[in-house]
């Protein structure tokens, strides 16, 4: 009876696997249909399973309008996502200024992109970093039109608390950028007012849906700095859910 079973599931495993390697799968919208119905929290990772050509709708960076004359922050546009948002922005002619933790890595990055970009520095986790990036960014910009708020570390990195005493992983997703958009939000509404379009980006996660497994979705900061009740995954979930909050 047992092999029986590990038989068709090996076999239905195989089928599976064949339907993806000759890219049928990628041609139906199965996938997206069936996470939009029970799983909407996950629709963003349905690119994994569709082909980006077969996705409706779907965005594409030469859909984006000129955005010449704008000025663009992408925080932790070194790699990853933002290093792809800073590109797509700085390609369609905005002033992208890239905030990085490393000169090194953000002077390399920059250099690879076509188009307006420069650096600043700043450690996301370090209020004290946040404040001295803010003030400078308000002395060189005079409006601020794009703000992507990306930089972040993930379920892995080990319980740490901030020389400042806050949860490294909160500091860092979360706590960082309320500081940058506080500091932020008066000459965000000058430009909104001058434009009349700003926006505001947050890169969170459908991991905040896990932020605390046993409850459910609910911000527990109390436990955060606490290592026996506190992990890399719970962190995570919970900066990324506050995020959302926001
Ligand atoms: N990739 C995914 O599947 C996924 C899914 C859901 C959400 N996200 C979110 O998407 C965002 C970008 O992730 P990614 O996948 O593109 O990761 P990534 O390639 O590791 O990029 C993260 C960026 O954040 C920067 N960063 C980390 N700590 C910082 C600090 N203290 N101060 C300043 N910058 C700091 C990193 O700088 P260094 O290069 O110096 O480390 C890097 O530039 C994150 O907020 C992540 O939580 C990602």
């Amino acid at each position: 009876m047992i092999c029986k079973v590990v038989t068709v599931i090996v076999g239905l495993i195989a089928v599976l696997m064949g339907l993806i390697a000759t890219g049928v799968l990628h041609k139906t919208d199965i996938v997206a249909n069936l996470v939009a119905k029970n799983k909407p929290e996950l629709i963003g990772m349905v690119p994994l399973t569709t082909k980006q050509s077969d996705l409706k709708n779907c965005f594409k960076v030469e859909s984006l309008p000129s955005l010449t004359g704008k000025v663009a922050l992408v925080t932790g546009g070194n790699s990853g996502i933002g290093y792809e948002t800073v590109k797509s922005l700085a390609s369609k002619g905005a002033e992208v200024i890239m905030a990085c933790r490393s000169q090194a890595k953000c002077t390399e990055a920059a250099s690879m992109i076509k188009g307006k970009v420069s650096t600043m520095l700043v450690d996301m986790s370090s209020m004290k970093s946040v404040g001295e990036f803010s003030k400078e960014f308000l002395k060189r910009y005079k409006r601020l039109d794009i703000f992507v708020q990306n930089a972040g570390i993930g379920v892995f990195d080990d319980h740490t608390i901030t020389p400042e005493g806050v949860e490294l992983i909160f500091a860092t997703n979360f706590l960082g950028h309320f500081k940058m958009h506080l500091a932020f939000e008066k000459l965000l509404e000058t430009t909104a007012k001058l434009t009349g379009d700003v926006r505001i980006v947050l890169v969170s996660s459908a991991a905040s849906f896990d932020a605390i497994p046993e409850v459910g979705v609910h911000l527990n900061l109390k436990d955060l700095n606490d290592k026996s009740k506190s992990s890399g995954v719970k962190a995570y979930g919970q900066s990324k859910l506050a995020q959302g909050k926001l």
